[in-house]
């Protein structure tokens, strides 16, 4: 394996599938049960805010009982000890990657253990369900506390950073995404026009399959953690 000095880590749904997580676009996933224009819009929350709240309060409810699995732990540790620059870009709200011990991460789409105010954009760290009468403890204003996640037709977050870091690295490795949903999905491009070597470490082929110089298709915690070990014993 080459030498590299500087990665960028793209992570989806199929990260956080062996810690029990749904995920969106497999059989029986989240988007087989809902319509993505009834939950996770700004204009789904604008016209039944109780609908959208209660579909985030299972996800929160969810995200509070599980673990990071072999998979988030080898991203740590690959982190931890790898002698260049690492950094971790997930589309995932829950809190997996932290818990695992990753440190220099941007949660692109938000994270569901967080509230954020509408009115005044307070950001506070919030752990139970969300009520449509919720006050703001900044502004005191009630009805505009949403979980702070984006929804599609809102911009990711960070992604000042997260561009300057694709055009900076020499490998881009894309885990547990079916790259269906843009920005992300378009990361892969951005990594090879400046030369990166680019990885997918997934169950099965994704949408961006030929963008791909490299590719390992299997359980995430059975071919992420076999990476990682190629990368820091190289
Ligand atoms: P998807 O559900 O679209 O894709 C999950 C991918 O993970 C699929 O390609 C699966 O084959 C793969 N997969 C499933 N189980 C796996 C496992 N055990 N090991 C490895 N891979 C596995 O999820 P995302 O690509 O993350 O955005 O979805 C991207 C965005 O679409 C989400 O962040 C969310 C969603 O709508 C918003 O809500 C804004």
């Amino acid at each position: 394996m080459a030498a590299y000095e500087r990665i960028v880590i793209l992570t989806g749904a199929g990260l956080s599938a062996e810690s029990g997580l749904s995920t969106f676009r497999d059989k029986g996933g989240i988007w087989q049960k809902h319509r993505i224009e009834d939950v996770a819009t700004p204009e789904a929350f604008l016209r039944d805010p109780e609908r959208v709240l209660t579909f985030y309060n299972t996800r929160r409810g969810n995200a509070r009982d599980v673990q990071p699995n072999a998979a988030h732990k080898a991203l740590a540790r690959l982190e931890a000890e790898f002698p260049g620059h690492v950094l971790t870009v997930t589309q995932n709200i829950d809190p997996l990657h932290e818990m695992a011990g990753t440190t220099n991460l941007i949660h692109m789409h938000g994270e569901i253990s967080r509230v954020l105010c509408m009115h005044c954009g307070a950001r506070t760290p919030w752990e139970t369900d969300l009520t449509v009468d919720m006050v703001c403890a900044a502004c005191n204003r009630s009805g505009g506390m949403r979980p702070d996640v984006v929804w599609f037709g809102e911009m990711p977050y960070r992604m000042d950073e997260i561009y300057s870091a694709l055009t900076d690295c020499d490998l881009f490795i894309s885990i547990g995404t079916s790259g269906n949903v843009y920005p992300a999905a378009g990361f892969v491009a951005e990594a090879r026009e400046v030369g990166a070597h680019t990885v997918e470490l997934n169950l099965e082929p994704s949408a961006g399959i030929s963008l791909f110089d490299e590719a390992i298709h299997g359980k995430a915690t059975v071919v992420v953690p076999a990476y990682v070990e190629r990368l820091l014993t190289r």
